[in-house]
């Protein structure tokens, strides 16, 4: 049986996670998806009952479970907490010791949600795309990095991206795999033209697929222009592959194609591999502050990512394109939260959504 660990962390965290715990229910209770699933304090919450950000009980949990299903990590409160027990970041530390190079941020246009994004609906029509990031090495964890007083007294910091062509290789492979079970295109993305990095990321790929993958469509951005494209024309793409940071970056500046960034799901996965592989799943929103506590918050990004749960953990494909529908039609039937309200429309809290996307599971189910 799948182990599922939940850890709803910061900010809006715990009031998206218990929309999407509502639907993860109603999958174990309606489909018949069978998981054992077990909650953890992790972050501010945890520090506050613990005095530590991730338990050892919890890092356990961590390391036996199949899926995490997390919220979000980030609060202004941790300014007040000792710089040694939050200086290792307990996200960046999953993503690392599981090895969850893997990540995956679909783009999807909704049509429905036309109106909310800033860009014409005939830029944004058609727009279905996974960023795919790497997410285990590269500028967020290379070495050296840190920050120094100089003799002078002027300080210096330094951060690294470091790569191994193994680790472009093994990423650049998850893209054309994935471009195999789609439109079969490749766009890597690098920056080639200043760093030695987007050298090695782009002789890795370009080697890669001469000796396994030429029946993929491969093409090459520039960072800079990659970006520029996304906004210009985000239909050209179908599997976009890059490097930690600029997945990051661009993975958020994608999101306007969505209409919402609290409308992006992630899939944060190690290699496949026989006896099953690690994953986390999370919205790429993060903590949001400013508006948390007050139910407002979008949980269908956290709901989407749990329909990825659903295809890449429960390998339950039918059961994923189920949740999509019903989020789809939830938007469609115009139940919005506040950040993919049409232009003047209404709009409802974050349990009303959670409300209406179970009401829509419900009717799928039964018609
Ligand atoms: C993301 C987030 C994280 C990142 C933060 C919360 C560390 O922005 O998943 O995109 O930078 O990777
Ligand atoms: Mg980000």
């Amino acid at each position: 049986m799948k182990k599922v660990l939940v850890l709803a962390g910061d900010g809006i965290g715990p009031e998206i996670l218990a929309q999407t715990m509502r639907v993860v229910q109603w999958f174990v209770e309606q489909r018949g998806v069978k998981m054992e699933v077990r909650e953890e304090l992790f972050g501010i919450s945890a520090w506050k009952k613990y005095q530590n950000l991730m338990r050892d009980e919890t890092w356990q949990h961590v390391l036996a479970s199949d899926a995490i299903l997390f919220g979000a990590t980030g609060s202004p409160e941790y300014e007040k907490i000792p710089y040694e027990a939050r200086r290792q970041d307990q996200l960046l530390r999953m993503r690392k010791e599981l090895d969850l190079f893997i990540n995956l941020r679909p783009v999807k246009a909704i049509k429905a949600l036309q109106d909310s994004s800033t860009l014409r609906p005939e830029v944004l029509e058609g727009t279905d795309m996974v960023l795919v990031r790497e997410l285990s090495a590269g500028l967020y964890f290379g070495t050296p990095r840190g920050i120094e007083t100089l003799p002078d007294g002027h300080r210096r910091v330094v951060n690294t991206m470091v790569y191994t062509d193994t680790e472009i290789e093994r990423i650049a492979r998850a893209a054309f795999e994935l471009a195999r079970t789609r439109r079969n295109k490749v766009c890597s993305v690098d920056k080639g033209n200043v760093l030695e990095n987007g050298q090695l990321w782009r002789d890795t790929v370009v080697a890669l697929h001469q000796k396994e993958y030429r029946d993929v469509e491969l093409t090459h951005l520039y960072v800079d222009n990659a970006a520029m494209q996304i906004v210009r024309n985000p239909r050209q793409f179908d599997v976009m592959v890059t490097e930690n940071l600029f997945g990051d970056i661009l993975s958020d500046c994608a999101a306007m194609c969505a209409g919402s960034i609290g409308m992006m799901p992630s899939a944060s996965l190690s290699a496949p591999a026989a006896s099953g592989r690690k994953a986390l799943y999370e919205p790429i929103h993060g903590s949001a502050p400013d508006i948390a506590g007050q139910g407002i918050a979008n949980p269908l990004g956290s709901i989407l990512s749990f329909a990825m749960c659903l295809a890449h953990t429960f390998n339950q494909p039918q059961e994923a394109k189920l949740l999509e529908q019903a989020v789809e039609n939830v938007v469609a039937a115009g139940i919005r939260t506040r950040d993919i309200a049409a232009p003047g429309g209404k709009s409802v809290g974050t349990v009303e959504m959670g409300d209406a996307v179970v009401r829509e599971l419900d009717r799928l189910h039964r018609a």
